[in-house]
């Protein structure tokens, strides 16, 4: 099996490129991804989107029981709302990189308070679909360790 990373992204992410563009790019998660498989061929990289909180969950508790090394995630709104997903995240031992398209801090209030950040090793925010990149590069560069 070689290096997994699993990239999850929750609800409405399914809609890019349809979704207010001028917010999260114009660009297709389609084209997101290929670009990052492309990037990343060495790794194997693994996707899941929905737009249910519970299946999020139900996803994220297999990754270190399949050998799963890190985990990307923008949780859309549930950053901003779930103590589910944060209570989930939180006993994860492989790094977790939280992603977020657009600047959380510079929109509505509400957007400014992370649930999960808190619990997470690191977050991008504002960086568009570089993030993504960024962010398994962090996994990267923390090899097997564990999350701070
Ligand atoms: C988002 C920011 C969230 O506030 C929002 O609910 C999203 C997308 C982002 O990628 O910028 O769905 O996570």
């Amino acid at each position: 099996m070689g290096y997994v990373v699993a990239v999850v992204n929750g609800p409405n992410l399914g809609r890019l490129e349809r979704r207010e563009p001028e917010i999260y790019g114009g660009e297709s998660w389609e084209a997101i991804w290929r670009r990052l498989t492309k990037v990343f061929a060495e790794l194997e990289l693994e996707y899941y989107q929905s737009n249910h909180e519970g299946a999020i969950l139900d996803f994220v508790e297999t990754l270190e029981d399949r050998g799963c090394k890190g985990l990307v995630i923008n949780p859309g709104a549930l950053t901003h709302q779930s103590y589910a997903l944060r209570d989930c995240l939180k006993v994860l031992s492989i790094p977790v990189i939280e992603v977020h398209l657009s600047n959380v801090y510079a929109r509505e209030a509400f957007r400014a308070t992370s649930l999960t950040a808190p619990v997470a090793t690191g977050q991008i925010s504002g960086l568009g679909p570089l993030g993504y990149e960024l962010a398994i590069r962090a996994i990267l560069a923390r090899g097997t360790g564990e999350k701070p």
